[in-house]
């Protein structure tokens, strides 16, 4: 097997296309022959040793992956040797194989592709948990996604127009605009020239977004609160942009809204018996049509250093996936 292999987390340029010894599986894991593999925002900082989790050296990035189950280890019932998986382990997807936590990998229905499969379990998880748990988003309110062209973004464009509500998309470009009206998004912002807070009043004759999914912090944060609408919900997803925003507490106050912080990643630890009901709906939805993967482009997996520069442009629209 071959993989991308950090030995030293100082940046992209240290990652080394390395043969390794295909490994056997142990208890409770199942080798994956890789198929697909998407770039995350994670994948970037834990490469530089910027990432809240830091894997024990030599490790191979990549966290999320969808292949074919090539051998189980002792212990694996639900999974079996030629089965598409997609699995979101936070390592070892840039690569021709991997060793993946068997409790990790979700069974593909027939139908769903690999590369759609390795997009889709980080954005729109995400989306789902923040949008209809934590934002409890209804039929006929109005959302306003900031970043709305990128992963997470595009993931909740489409959730929200799944369970009936209006999206007003944010993004920095027209084209970026274009890729959220085609997705479903019922209005755009392009936040680059129009002032986003008269645009959210003009579109919502006054009245302000119910709920604000906000993957980006920076200088956005706080017009979009003040925009707000009375007992809105102000998702806290992410921070893109770099900066952490701070919001002067009374605006909370006076909207009677709340600001409701997201992690995807602990929920899903925390509460999997409602993380796995999720995923389920999820699954159901993709079969249905309602949702589907925005993927910017496929590149070969020996292309890992240009996709991750691609990524660092902030030009991606949705996702950018490796394939083998
Ligand atoms: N809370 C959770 O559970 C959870 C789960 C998954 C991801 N996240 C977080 O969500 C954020 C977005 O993730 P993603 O996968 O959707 O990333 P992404 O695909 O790169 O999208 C991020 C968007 O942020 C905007 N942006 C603004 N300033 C930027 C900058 N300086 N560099 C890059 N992008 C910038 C861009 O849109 P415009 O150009 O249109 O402004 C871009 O499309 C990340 O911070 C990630 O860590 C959180």
């Amino acid at each position: 097997m071959h993989a991308w292999l950090c030995t030293n987390p100082t940046g992209v340029e240290a990652l080394a296309w390395t043969e390794l010894p295909t490994p056997t599986p142990k208890a409770g894991e199942v080798l994956v022959e890789i198929k697909a593999a998407s770039l995350n925002f994670p994948d970037l900082l834990i490469v530089q040793n910027k990432y809240q989790i830091k894997p024990p050296l030599p490790f191979v990035p990549g966290a999320e992956y969808a292949g074919v189950v090539q051998a189980v280890g002792e212990g694996v019932t639900h999974l079996q040797v030629g089965q598409n998986v997609a699995c979101l382990s936070g390592t070892g997807g840039f690569g021709t194989h991997t060793l993946a936590p068997a409790a990790l990998c979700m069974p593909l229905p027939a139908g769903f592709g690999h590369v759609d499969a390795a997009a889709f379990i980080m954005t729109y998880a995400t989306s789902h948990h923040a949008l209809i748990d934590r934002g409890q988003l209804k039929a006929g309110e109005t959302v306003l996604v900031l970043g709305a062209a990128g992963g997470v973004g595009t993931a909740a464009i489409q959730i929200a127009k799944a369970v009936g509500a209006k999206v007003i998309a944010a993004a920095s470009t027209d084209e970026k605009c274009a890729l959220c009206t085609s997705i479903g998004a019922d209005a755009t912002i392009n936040y680059t020239r129009e002032d986003l807070r008269e645009a959210l009043k003009r579109l919502t004759d006054g009245k302000g977004p119910d709920v604000v999914y906000d993957p980006v912090g920076g200088d956005f944060a706080e017009p979009a609160f003040r925009a707000i609408a009375w007992r809105g919900r102000y998702l806290v997803i992410g921070f893109a942009a770099g900066p952490i925003p701070a919001l002067p507490l009374n605006l909370p106050l006076l909207k009677g809204a709340s600001i409701v912080g997201v992690f995807w990643g602990e929920f899903s630890k925390r509460e999997p018996k409602a993380n796995a009901a999720m995923m389920m709906e999820l699954a159901q939805w993709y079969g249905q049509g309602k949702i589907k993967p925005v993927i910017d482009r496929t590149m070969p997996m020996a292309e890992l250093p240009a996709a991750y520069a691609h990524m660092g442009s902030r030009s991606v629209q949705g996702k950018l996936v490796l394939v083998n």
